[in-house]
């Protein structure tokens, strides 16, 4: 029995009827608790919708999301979204401060606060930052920032959408591997969404390939049993990334083929 459930999602933005175009269609995912579950899928088929939907931003038009056998409603502090790019952190306060909000948010004491961002913002290697404004600090220190935060409320539920998607790549090589050792015990059930193969080999239990829109679900599953942290040069690695790059270049290449008729 899954912890999450997707069941026969279907999801169109407007009414119902002819007009609609359908985003999702019959959408069947499955999360384990504590597995890292990683959405690959070629560019507008519907990765962001999905997790906007397990999110609580939008509703299903058809099927149910259900979690620890309870149907999503709202948006919730047991479900923590991590966005892409940087801008997402308040300007006005700093660093450590912005670690703090949630905290802040739920009631938790100051000395309590302190004591808990100093420690993620340390785990996120800026322990010596804390003090500066989001202004100061680069791209991938901010995207830090935004993770230590997502994990500084012992969240169950982390949804992060191309959360490294406007980094360099040398950064993001180096917080993708951040995240394993982050990830790896903690015990939260990530949903990741990218469409990045090797990204998806980093740091995925499971990678699910959706299919080109419109009407998208998953078309094919992979379960990585590869030892972390995983090596990029390796032959297992090649493997994996070969097989998937089968599957995921056969709808990349439907929707190139849609844009070059269009
Ligand atoms: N507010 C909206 N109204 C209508 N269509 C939308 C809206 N937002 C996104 N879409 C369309 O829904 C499809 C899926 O979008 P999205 O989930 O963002 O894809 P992905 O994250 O896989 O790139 C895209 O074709 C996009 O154009
Ligand atoms: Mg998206």
């Amino acid at each position: 029995m899954g912890f999450i459930r997707f069941s026969g999602v279907d999801f169109h933005y407007g009414p119902a009827g002819s007009s609609a175009v359908s985003i999702l269609k019959g959408l069947e995912l499955e999360l384990a608790q504590g597995e890292f579950y990683v959405l690959l899928g070629p560019s507008g088929c519907g990765k962001t919708t999905a997790l906007n939907l397990l999110a609580g931003f939008e509703r299903p038009s058809a099927g149910t999301i259900v979690m620890e056998g309870h149907a999503i409603g709202e948006p919730g502090m047991d479900r923590v979204v991590i966005f892409q790019g940087d801008d997402s952190l308040y300007p006005w306060l700093t660093a450590q401060e912005n670690v703090e909000f949630p905290l802040r948010m739920t009631g938790v004491g100051a000395a309590e606060r302190r004591r808990r961002a100093a420690t993620w913002l340390s785990r996120v290697g800026l322990a010596n930052h804390g003090q500066k404004f989001p202004h100061q600090l680069s791209g991938g220190m901010k995207q830090r920032i935004q993770i230590a935060r997502a994990l500084v409320c012992d969240a169950p539920v982390l949804l992060m959408d191309e959360p490294f998607g406007a980094l360099d790549a040398q950064t993001r090589t180096i917080l993708q591997d951040e995240l394993v050792s982050i990830c790896n015990g903690s015990g939260a059930t990530v949903l990741f969404i990218t469409h990045d193969i090797a990204e998806a080999i980093i740091l995925a239990d499971r990678i699910g390939v959706m299919r080109a829109g419109p009407g998208s679900a998953v078309k094919d599953e992979f379960a990585l049993d590869l030892p972390r942290p995983r090596n990029r040069g390796s032959v297992e690695f090649a493997a994996a990334y070969d097989r998937i790059q089968r599957v995921l270049g056969e709808e990349v290449r439907k929707v190139v083929t849609r844009e070059a008729a269009a």
